[in-house]
């Protein structure tokens, strides 16, 4: 043993036996309630393009990288029985054509047996009698009779609880944020160096250390009327001119967990440099009621009273902030949820879910795009985005629907061409006041 510093007790490391203990728990009740003996995960295979022998960008299931932060492991299996030490059946093929998974040598590996397999049938001879084994997984995995079977009482549960994050989780949560905020901060640079979306979108990818096959989703980076497009993807290889504003939504992974973090420049001091402040601090109110016991509906609907008044104070509505939100017109210049669940998926499992053995809590009438209904509870992670566009489309309609005398057309003009707003924190729910992790990443940054 070589000498070395002690173990911080917040590292991921020194946090990880207490979080494999807690999965080991949901792993029974979760067999307990399906019937079952093992849990049996695989970790996926590679997809194929139609007609052609090139593969995507492979993406483990979220199901086993729940257990271990091992992403890059196509063929592997996990089995879990309650009482015994997880086994990891870890696929290293002899091939010559791919690089091979290294055998992992990271703080997990001492609590599994792990046994190296060289092609993927020989899975099939180590793993437990298939009828007693619920197999989490997708169709494609299927070897032999091992076919995934994704027993719905045992998915409930884990998806259910996988919203409570354990203190591990929230460190992973932590470093993807950390990633994240330095990327964002050399994107900013570019940004106001004057680089294109795709320039901007090179300097997020070095800073990160990861490119489109390990972000835990498609950076958006939209410059001027572009943010208008909510899930802008596209990059432009030249710089517009004038060059006016920017909304980046981009994250970064962890062992699989994500961060999700959006913020909007604009490129010179003027009103919308004024709105981004005044969305700025609605979206930190916001993300102070990320605490146990509030619904999040209610988060929602509050956004909405209090974008409604950065639109009147703005000049773009005429209409008191109230009567904006109940004639919908709110939801022309807000037109998605408040922010969803974040872990191990971008947009975590779970969101509606009325407890661990079913049942769905509705979305608020009139806002079919909320993600998360449920109440917060200690260790749940949540974003919360608030923002504000400008979208010929939502615009439209509003006109159509005869809700136009509600809006000051000139200024709504004014501020098209910046294309709109929106700010995005990963935000842990505590027994206590809230943690925002992407500020305090940027803090210490
Ligand atoms: N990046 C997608 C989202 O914010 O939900
Ligand atoms: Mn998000
Ligand atoms: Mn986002």
């Amino acid at each position: 043993m070589t000498i070395s510093a002690p173990l911080s007790p917040h590292t991921p490391a020194a946090l990880y036996p207490a979080h494999l203990s807690v999965l080991q728990e949901r792993a029974a009740e979760a067999l307990r309630r399906g019937g079952f003996d093992h849990l049996v995960i695989p970790s996926g295979t590679l997809h194929y393009q139609a007609f052609d022998d090139r593969d995507y960008p492979y993406a483990v299931n979220p199901q086993f990288k729940a257990w271990l932060p091992l992403t890059q492991a196509p063929g592997s299996w996990l089995v879990i029985t309650p009482g015994k030490r997880p086994a990891l059946i870890f696929l290293q093929p002899h091939d010559y054509w791919h690089a091979v998974p290294a055998m992992p040598r990271d703080y997990w590996v001492e609590h599994f047996d792990i046994t190296v397999i060289r092609t993927p049938e020989e899975a099939a001879r180590l793993l437990p009698p298939v009828f007693r084994c619920a197999i989490l997984g997708e169709p494609q995995s299927a070897l032999g009779s091992y076919v995934p079977n994704n027993p719905e009482p045992v998915l409930q549960y884990l998806d259910y609880h996988r919203a409570f994050k354990t203190p591990y989780e929230v460190a992973m949560l932590r470093q993807a944020s950390r990633i994240g905020v330095r990327a964002h901060r050399a994107a900013e640079r570019a940004f106001r160096a004057g680089a294109s979306e795709f320039g901007i979108h090179l300097a997020y990818c070095q800073a990160a250390g990861q490119d489109a096959n390990d972000l835990p989703y498609g950076n958006i980076i939209a410059l001027n009327e572009h943010a208008a497009v909510l899930h802008y993807t596209l990059r432009d290889r030249l710089p517009p001119k004038p060059l006016r504003s920017i909304l980046i939504d981009a994250g970064a992974s962890f062992g699989g967990y994500a961060s999700d973090i959006t913020r909007t420049y604009s490129a010179q001091e003027d009103d919308f440099a004024a709105m981004i402040r005044a969305v700025d601090a609605v979206q930190l109110r916001l993300c102070d009621q990320v605490r146990a016991g509030t619904d999040y509906r209610q988060i929602h609907l509050d956004a909405h009273l209090l974008l409604a008044g950065v639109l009147h104070e703005s000049g773009l509505i005429t209409v008191a902030p109230e009567e904006a939100v109940a004639r919908g017109i709110s939801s022309a210049f807000f037109p998605h949820g408040i922010g969803h669940g974040i872990g191990l998926q971008v947009h975590d499992v779970a969101g509606f879910a009325a407890s661990d053995a079913g049942g769905t809590i509705a979305k608020p009438e009139g806002h079919p795009y909320l993600r998360l209904t449920r109440t917060l509870a200690p260790g749940m992670v949540v974003t919360i985005e608030p923002g504000i566009y400008f979208i010929d489309m939502l615009l439209d309609e509003l006109q159509a629907k005869g809700l136009g005398d509600a809006v000051d057309w000139e200024r709504v003009a004014a501020f098209k061409p910046y294309g709109g707003i929106r700010i995005e924190d990963d935000v842990v729910c505590t027994e206590d006041a809230p943690i925002n992790l992407t500020r305090e990443a940027f803090a210490e940054a």
